[in-house]
């Protein structure tokens, strides 16, 4: 059972904070560099609408899987380091809650009406949340992998 739930578990992390880096690094600073908001706004909207829509479906599958290797294990055997990973892990499923219902209906209705201030305040509220889940994504990962090496790991 566990290695399914570990495979479960990697491909929904492997999807949210790749494409996480994708779009933080890659996409955003290029959109950014060439085209005006009203021609960046929108792509990034339809972008990020179908990324978001992907990731609420791995967020679901990578806290399944993780509360369920808690399960197989019993939550008091669990290690130091996946007490950790689900502290923060946890909060970046709140972040991506905030960004997903909150922020990102702010884009898409300043894209819908053309009122490129009100989008493009939204997105860089978004850009900075992103940024902030991209990186405690790493430490997440971090302490996933390198945590076995402390404590009772
Ligand atoms: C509430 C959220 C989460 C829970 C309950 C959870 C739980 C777990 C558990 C129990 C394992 C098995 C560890 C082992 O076999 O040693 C695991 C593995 C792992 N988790 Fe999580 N996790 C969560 C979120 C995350 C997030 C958000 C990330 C990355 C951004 C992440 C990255 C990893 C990685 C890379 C492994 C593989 C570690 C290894 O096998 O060496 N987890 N997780």
């Amino acid at each position: 059972m566990m290695p399914v739930l570990i495979l479960l578990h990697l491909v929904g992390v492997i999807i949210w904070v790749g494409g996480m880096f994708f779009a933080h690094y890659c996409l955003r600073p290029v959109a950014v560099a060439q085209l005006a908001p009203p021609q960046r706004l929108p792509l990034l909207a339809g972008v990020l609408g179908r990324f978001f829509a992907v990731v609420a479906i791995a967020v679901g599958v990578i806290l399944g899987s993780g509360f369920a290797m808690f399960f197989v294990v019993g939550f008091k055997n669990a290690l130091l380091h996946w007490h950790v990973m689900m502290a923060t892990g946890l909060v970046m499923a709140g972040v991506f809650a905030y960004i997903y219902g909150g922020v990102y209906p702010r884009l898409v209705a300043g894209v819908t009406t053309q009122d490129w201030p009100a989008a493009g305040a939204a997105m860089d509220r978004i850009r900075k949340l992103v940024a902030f889940n991209l990186h405690l994504g790493f430490l997440t990962i971090v302490v996933a992998t390198l945590g076995a090496y402390f404590g009772r790991g």
